[in-house]
């Protein structure tokens, strides 16, 4: 089993590249699957992360042929997909799969898939995924004998959707499903987070006509042929938010190239609510953290632009050694408070009432033996532990992956002691 083994108390410095994000290229990977010309698609700044590793496999199960041509490059070809049901264990290993089904469904007319699985934060429905595409007229049965749903419709139809909750998956699934039905369909109280709006910007490069994006009201008008592109994707900004707490946690002073800090907003504000200077130059993001962050009133997650919930656990690990009691709410996920029960063996106080957490800064955490429960979980623990007095080891590895690629490289271009030892 692999381990980090982290040394706090190095204050990090210097400059760090952030590369594509996860969010934002796992639709992207289903997307390509839309492509049925023999053109060729070529992704740029795609993370080598398990997750995406995973989506390649689901890919190549089903037909396409991907290829690294270079680090962090690939080149895809999908003309000879053929296949539209997703293994059940690859489904299993992999939430994100769950975009497939709108593709495959209006490429071939059906699709047949297990529930998903994913991170362990919560239970994750998918009932609007599928209310969405039953409004563009799938039909959809469940086969629980053999543990799958099935869905078909010879030729979808646009429609008007409502989603009850603006879900980023639901969203994307559906504006994928509806770029080749017939007519116009329009998602209002859509998601509005900035890999949607990636998403549509390789759908209308593809040949698509898409637009809203970003807003809660998204038109898409189908069309009937989409070609291969190049594209490359948007920056990590959960990536960069991570490496702005472990700079606020040591008290560090940072600077992230390749960002878009009109992504990070509501990081930011919170940031220098702690205390930090943060000021954008030329496309670079340069954070001075104080020596020891403030607390801040309340951090309440929200769907974008409010924080991100794939922030809050990041945050509340740097909040654990604040100067003062924080209040951080969870509205997005049921059960996302994991870290919290880890982060208390550090010496975090942390209270734990139903969606809140009240945080009552140390003056110092202290290393243990600590465990990843999820992805962002691990990432809470690495920023606890950098800022933590001794030696900590961080266990689930496996979930850190899945997200971040080379999370000890890049801290360690920046001061960290941090080694990823196999015990
Ligand atoms: C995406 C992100 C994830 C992030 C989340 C919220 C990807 C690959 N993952 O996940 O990192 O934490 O957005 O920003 O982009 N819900 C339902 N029914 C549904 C769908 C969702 O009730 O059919 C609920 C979920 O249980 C959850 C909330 O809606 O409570 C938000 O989920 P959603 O926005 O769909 O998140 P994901 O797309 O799964």
């Amino acid at each position: 089993m692999e381990k980090f083994v982290i040394n706090g108390g190095s204050r990090l410095e210097g400059t760090v590249r952030i590369g594509g994000a996860k969010n934002s290229i796992l639709p992207v990977l289903a997307a390509v699957l839309l492509n049925k010309s023999g053109d060729e698609i070529i992704l740029n700044d795609v993370p080598r992360i398990r997750d995406v590793l995973m989506m390649i496999e689901i890919l190549r199960s089903l037909g396409a042929k991907v290829a690294w041509e270079d680090s962090n490059r690939l080149v895809i070809y999908t003309q000879d997909v053929n296949i539209y049901t997703i293994e059940e264990q690859l489904m299993r290993e992999m939430r994100s799969s769950v975009f497939l089904m709108g593709v495959l469904l209006t490429r071939f007319g059906q699709v047949r898939f297990s529930h998903p699985g994913g991170c362990a934060i919560g239970p994750r429905p998918i009932d609007l995924h599928l209310k969405g595409l039953e409004a563009l007229g799938a039909r959809i049965r469940e086969q629980p004998e053999q543990g799958y749903i099935y869905a078909s419709c010879p030729r979808l139809t646009g429609a008007d959707i409502h989603l009850d909750y603006p879900s980023v998956g639901a969203t994307e699934n559906i504006l994928m499903a509806a770029v080749y039905a017939r007519g116009v369909t329009t998602i209002s109280n859509a998601a509005k987070e900035p890999e949607i709006v990636d998403l549509q910007n390789i759908l209308n490069k593809m040949g698509a006509r898409v637009r809203g994006a970003g807003t809660d009201q998204i038109r898409i008008e189908g069309v009937n042929q989409l070609s291969g592109i190049e594209f490359s994707v948007i920056p990590d900004r959960i990536v960069a938010g991570t490496m702005m707490m472990c700079a606020s946690a040591t008290g560090g002073e940072i600077v992230l190239e390749n960002v878009i800090p009109a992504h990070l907003e509501a990081v930011t504000a919170k940031l220098r609510e702690t205390g930090a200077q943060i000021r954008e130059d030329n496309g670079r993001l340069h954070i001075a953290a104080p020596c020891r962050p403030r607390a801040v009133n309340t951090v309440r997650t929200l769907p974008h632009p409010g924080f991100p919930t794939d922030l809050q656990a990041p945050m509340m690990a740097m909040l654990a050694g604040a100067d003062g009691t924080s209040v951080v709410i969870e509205n997005v996920f049921d059960s996302r408070f994991k870290h919290a029960d880890e982060l208390r063996r550090m010496n975090a106080q942390i209270i734990i009432d139903g969606r809140t957490a009240v945080v009552r800064g140390v003056s110092r955490l202290t290393g243990a033996a600590v465990t990843a429960s999820d992805l962002r979980a691990g990432a809470a623990l690495v920023v606890a532990a950098l800022g933590a007095e001794g030696e900590t080891s961080v266990d689930g590895l496996q979930h850190i992956d899945r997200g971040y690629e080379n999370l000890e490289g890049q801290l360690k271009q920046l001061g960290a002691q941090i080694r990823r030892i196999n015990d």
